[in-house]
């Protein structure tokens, strides 16, 4: 059985067999659903950083044209309307409203305030059908790696331009792979905005903190927010990826790392708990135990296993080093993107330490061992190049273990945002005099200060000192016992540097006019200074030679070229000058210098990865492809050429679901963005043929046009590969275990789009393991296609008797325990059965007459039974016999009886659908059938088999009645074809 007592037939099973983990009737397809078309999942790769970077989706900032008639000052704030002039000249703009309110605060504070974040509800198309499909985003940042996983920075221009704190929703996302299910889930219903309630499920979202401490300690959310149990601070942190700027490592050799701009990093005020506070109360076991590192583990599920990382544990305890538990941003509640609803938030380090939807904390005596910790986050010697770190060698897996290589805090980094990239200065009408105000930010790590920012005109034959504001230094002024968001502003007495810096320098336009570029140098207060050479690595990490922008005089014109764009585009002087073959290693960007020696050092040949086999010389049509588009044998197109996923079902590190939500679907996109060279390597044993052009022309169109298929304002809710959410609002019993669960749809006038006898998936976070999906079939009782704007599903619950010691059932007990309000995931029709009206069916999609249906069902298994009868019995034009044969244990029990005996009133001639009902512990006023659905019964109330084939039996109950009626009805003539099991 497949389909409405599913639950049932699990619950069945499991008691019989003792056995809990059986989930849905493709036993890969569920493991595969708990980690449903993880993008990220398709990677093979032996390291995600290994991201094809060839993927374009959003165009970065345009240029802008600066006009001199306005002063300097004004020119810091021309570019954007919602922004608000600072009291501080050199830093951009922050603005001092806010809002979010303080009690404590009654007049305006001198630090800066975070700016009005916007308030995100739609979900982007492009995120419609990644797992991601949930969350809401701003549709300015730029993605890196293609529709998923969520890797993007802002346009650097708006950054810069919002100031020392960014707002949420446009702060830099780092995700290996798709936000936690249970947080997108809990989300769903929600605005991402500050008034917001955070569900009740991620109030009680607990992480722990064990290994080597005296007391484990498990700590929910709604704890650690209480100022009563735990300190709260709020205080102001920069995170950076390790791979800001990491493009202009690829321009030099692709690196096994897609392609960030100078926009990873961004700040916020972020208000938790000191991680030293939480450590001294579980007391880590350092002198008995040998404990020196804290580990950190996030909820997401990924190729390799969870997100997790590890730190010293010396610095966990050390306030100084700031390390915090976070639970707001800004004030609000954390972004899903960013962690909802706890991360770890370590301040003067990479971002990769600060791990999201943290859920443990373990204490332990080396470093983690998780496969993020070990394969990413590095910087190994550049003599290591691509090839030889994915080989499995055990002297690669030395140096990758090698903790000497491992990043911990960042080092000293700056960079020009304005002039930006593409700018254009007149100088026509210039006075002389009149200068040009460069500005920027800089930062340094491990809570060093950046001392110095040094600007040369002449390639670095002089310098001159640019003034630097620290605007992180305003919250030191806060009174003592200030509050912020509900912490105390934590700042005032370290000394520490968790931020970026602005820093600006007037140049004379002159001076700027004889220029052929302008580079500069950070320097922090350990005299770390900004080298002039990159420090090439194979992941592309911790770039940070001098920031260099080319100056072009054209005419009276001044315009400025930045060394790269973010992602794809190959807009930049460092790809124009590789294009002009020039050697960007030859110590002068690439230039022809003469004298200077060319080739120091050979470039990387570019190496293209077939993904054919070049044997394979099969066209396949789009009809062929498309026989090819459910979990059967799933093919799918990449760059014109068919594969089939078929063997890889088991294997692939997304599971089979990534794989068959492909199915069927050009995935050219998806494919190159987060595949690694080593997957691409692969696709040649898969490659069964290539798409003729008219299909694929064909599926192209159509597949542009998917996304439609997500839109709220779509017709049809189901769609059969993507998830979409529908709002529980209300739960009828209709007996002491049984609920009819109410949903809504995006819109009143949508249908389900359920033709009748088939089923769809319902999915749901599993509240035992957060980061798990349930997924479960069902057969609404609501008609799939002529209702509008409401689901309605009737489920059996199978609760948990501990006096029996019998497990529940997961699914039922999930929906029943679930709020009204929130979304549940559905995606379908599935099944193999249609009834299409007045004696025709489609059965494995071929076509067949009948003239009767005996249909024999048990417990909840009524509910394909009720759809097929309900269809027959409302024709008056359907002269299709039906008999109903409803197995039970006592009256009670008995479903939508009264919804069936109407339909018996209701169909014509009289007599045309009957329905019997037999009770095993029937009371002793019932009138009906007395006895099990058994031998004796079958006998005399269905009789032998249908020889003239005009006869069709459908059955649905739980597993161990349809086998037992499966086997009597063989005995009495029936053929196998004739009894449909749902
Ligand atoms: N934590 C988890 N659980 N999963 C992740 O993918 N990415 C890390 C870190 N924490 C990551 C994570 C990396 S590499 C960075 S740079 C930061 O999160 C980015 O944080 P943000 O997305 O909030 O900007």
């Amino acid at each position: 059985m497949e389909a409405p007592a599913l639950e049932h037939q699990i619950l069945e099973s499991e008691r019989q067999q003792k056995f809990t983990s059986l989930i849905l009737p493709n036993g890969a397809a569920a493991a595969a659903e708990k980690n449903p078309m993880a993008a990220a999942d398709y990677c093979p790769s032996d390291n995600d950083n290994d991201i094809d970077n060839d993927l374009a989706s959003t165009r970065t900032a345009s240029p802008t044209t600066t006009d001199f008639s306005s002063s300097s000052d004004d020119h810091s704030t021309e570019t954007s309307d919602n922004l608000h002039s600072s009291n501080n000249t050199s830093c951009p703009p922050s603005p001092i409203t806010t809002t979010a309110t303080s009690s404590s605060l009654i007049s305006k504070p001198s630090y800066p305030l975070p700016p009005p974040s916007t308030r995100l509800t739609t979900i982007l198309p492009i995120d419609l059908k990644t797992p991601d499909h949930l969350i809401p985003r701003d549709p300015r940042l730029i993605r890196l790696t293609g529709s998923h996983p969520f890797n993007v920075e802002p346009p650097l221009t708006a950054l810069f331009e919002h100031g020392f704190l960014t707002p949420q929703n446009l702060h830099y996302v780092r995700n290996h792979g798709p936000v936690p299910t249970s947080v997108a889930t809990a989300t769903a219903t929600t605005t991402i905005n500050e008034e917001e309630e955070v569900d009740d499920s991620l109030l009680n979202w607990e992480f722990t903190v064990e290994g080597l401490v005296e007391h484990p300690l498990t700590i929910t959310v709604r704890e650690l927010m209480d100022a009563s149990k735990w300190d709260n601070v709020t205080y102001p942190v920069t995170l950076v990826c390790a791979g800001n700027r990491r493009k202009e490592q690829n321009v030099l050799r692709k690196s096994k790392g897609f392609s960030w701009g100078a926009g990873g990093l961004s700040t916020a005020l972020w208000t938790g708990v000191g991680l030293s506070e939480i450590l001294a109360k579980a007391k880590p076991l350092t002198k008995k135990g040998g404990a020196r590192y804290v580990c950190f583990e996030g909820a997401d599920q990924l190729p390799n296993g969870t997100y997790g990382t590890s730190v010293k544990l010396a610095w966990a305890m050390d306030p100084h080093k700031g390390i915090m538990v976070a639970h707001k941003m800004n004030g609000e509640n954390l972004h899903p993107d960013h962690g909802r609803p706890v991360r770890v938030v370590v301040p003067g380090q990479i971002g990769g330490r600060s791990v999201k939807w943290l859920k443990r904390i373990v204490v332990t005596k080396g470093p983690s061992e998780n496969w993020y910790h070990v394969f990413d986050n590095r910087v190994l010697p550049t003599t290591v190049g691509p090839e030889e770190s994915g080989e499995k060698t055990e002297e690669m897996e030395r140096v990758w273990r090698d903790e000497r290589y491992a990043i911990y805090d960042l080092n000293v980094n700056s960079v020009i945002c304005e002039p930006g990239h593409g700018e254009v200065v007149s100088l026509r009408g210039k006075e002389e005099g009149e200068t040009y105000r460069l500005r920027g930010y800089a930062y340094a790590g491990g809570g060093r200060r950046v001392t110095r920012l040094e600007v040369t005109l002449d390639q670095g034959k002089s310098w001159r000192l640019a003034g630097i504001e620290y605007p992180e230094d305003r919250y030191r002024e806060a009174q003592d016992g200030e509050e912020l968001f509900g912490g105390r502003l934590d700042v005032s007495w370290r000394e520490s540097c968790f931020c970026w810096c602005f820093w600006d320098l007037e140049i004379p336009l002159s001076e700027l006019r004889e220029a052929k570029d302008v580079c500069i140098r950070a320097m922090d207060e350990s005299l770390a200074l900004q080298p002039k050479e990159m420090y090439w690595s194979v992941l592309g990490m911790m770039n940070n030679p001098w920031f260099r922008v080319v100056i072009h005089h054209e005419g009276d014109t001044l315009r400025f070229e930045h060394p790269t764009q973010p992602m794809l585009t190959s807009d930049g002087w460092m790809d124009r000058v590789k294009k002009e073959g020039g050697n960007l290693a030859n110590g002068f960007w690439g230039e022809k210098v003469p004298g200077a020696e060319e080739n120091v050092v050979k470039q990387e040949p570019v190496k293209e990865i077939s993904m054919v086999d070049d044997k394979v010389t099969r066209l396949i049509t789009l009809e062929e492809l498309r026989q090819h588009d459910g979990e059967e044998e799933p093919w799918f197109v990449v760059n014109g050429q068919v594969y089939d996923g078929t063997p890889f079902l088991e294997g692939h590190p997304g599971g089979a679901a990534s794989i068959t939500g492909a199915a069927g679907q050009d995935v050219t996109d998806e494919f190159l963005a987060i595949h690694s060279e080593n997957a691409k390597a692969m696709m040649p044993t898969y490659h069964i043929g290539t798409l003729t052009p008219s299909a694929l022309a064909a599926l192209k169109s159509s597949s542009t046009s998917d996304p439609a298929l997500s839109d709220p304002n779509r017709p049809i809710f189901l769609q059969s590969k993507t998830w979409n959410s529908a709002i529980l609002t209300s739960k009828e019993s209709v007996s002491p275990d049984t609920k009819i669960f109410h949903f809504t749809l995006s819109h009143p006038a949508q249908s389900i789009g359920l033709p009748v006898g088939q089923h769809l998936m319902m999915r749901l976070p599993d509240p035992a393991k957060p980061t798990e999906s349930i997924i479960r079939a069902y057969t609404p009782i609501s008609d799939g296609t002529s209702e509008r704007g409401t689901l309605r599903v009737l489920v059996k619950i199978y609760y948990d008797s501990p006096t029996e010691d019998i497990k529940g059932g997961q699914m039922t007990q999930a929906l029943d325990a679930l709020a009204l309000g929130k979304a549940v995931e559905f995606k379908g029709p599935v099944g193999k059965f249609v009834y299409q009206g007045r004696g025709v069916c489609s059965v494995n999609g071929r076509e067949r007459k009948v003239k009767r249906f005996v249909m024999i069902c048990g417990g909840s298994g009524v509910t394909p039974i009720y759809q097929v009868l309900r269809a027959v019995a409302v024709d008056d034009q359907d002269g299709t016999e039906c008999l109903v044969l409803d197995g039970n244990r006592v009256e009670g029990d008995i479903l939508m009886k009264r919804e069936l005996d109407e339909l018996v009133e209701r169909a014509k001639p009289e007599g045309r659908c009957r329905v019997k009902y037999t009770l095993s512990r029937p009371g002793e006023e019932w009138t009906g059938l007395r006895g099990r659905l058994d031998k004796t019964m079958l006998e005399r109330e269905v009789g032998e088999g249908d020889l003239r084939e005009e006869t069709m039996v459908l059955l649905c109950g739980p597993e161990g009645m349809q086998n037992m009626v499966r086997e009597v009805l063989k005995g009495l003539g029936w053929k196998d074809e004739d009894v449909l099991v749902f």
